[in-house]
């Protein structure tokens, strides 16, 4: 019998990639279960897509606590009266604190988009767009007490093109966020991942055969 993993699922805004995991959920690809959605806006869109769902949800104000750990605290409380075993961030614009991090060690997962190191934090798509990078991508990593630093569980590469917008990368990003999320939720499930420091062992996993990519392609070499 396939055993299903119990998430908790951290969200701020629109919440696409949530709707991906419950998409996948659904259509039996995922085994996973999502207990409860935590939101800290009030009007994320997110939530009403848990509702659609019957998901249970929850909103918590940053405003509405004296401290961080205030919040860590009662976050914690909330999902582990929900029996959740892995937190996954989608879209969760707060930082989360060392009180947070300790109660889930190795157990909390976030979506960048960017291809990290490159770009951490806030407008990543907007930074690499700007910057003129020719392939930008994201990448899901286990969450650590950085700024998206922590180890890197699985990364998709798309095209960058001189002119695109924030949006037009955005968007190109944003697909392939909806398929390695689920994947590596997945491997969670699975039990495949191993951590050794900043390596990321996924048992089982093929090495990658695809080719050096170059945009813009080569034409003489
Ligand atoms: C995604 O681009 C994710 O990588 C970033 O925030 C965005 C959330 O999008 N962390 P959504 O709420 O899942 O649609």
């Amino acid at each position: 019998m396939r055993v299903k993993v119990n998430l908790g699922i951290l969200v701020s805004g629109s919440g696409s990639n949530l709707q991906s995991i419950i998409d996948n959920i659904e259509n039996g690809r995922l085994d996973a279960e999502i207990k409860v959605v935590i939101s800290n806006n009030t009007d994320a869109f997110a939530l009403e897509r848990a509702r659609k769902h019957h998901i249970p949800s929850f909103v918590m104000q940053n405003q509405d606590y004296i401290s961080r750990e205030d919040f860590d605290r009662k976050m914690i409380d909330v999902l582990k009266s929900y029996s959740v075993e892995l937190v996954v961030m989608a879209g969760f614009m707060r930082i989360l604190g060392s009180l947070f991090l300790d109660a889930f060690p190795m157990k909390i997962m976030n979506i960048h988009p960017a291809l990290l190191p490159s770009f951490p934090g806030m407008h990543a798509q907007k930074k690499a767009a700007e910057y003129g990078v020719r392939f930008s991508g994201c990448t899901v990593h286990f969450t650590d007490a950085g700024v998206d630093s922590g180890p890197i569980i699985i990364q998709a590469i798309v095209p960058a093109y001189t002119d695109d917008t924030e949006d037009t990368l955005a968007a190109r990003i944003l697909k392939e966020e909806h398929r390695i999320y689920p994947q590596a939720i997945q491997f969670y499930a699975e039990d495949r991942i191993e951590v050794t420091g900043r390596q990321v062992h996924i048992r089982g996993t093929d090495r990658v055969q695809a080719p050096p990519l170059h945009n813009p392609p080569l034409i003489t070499f």
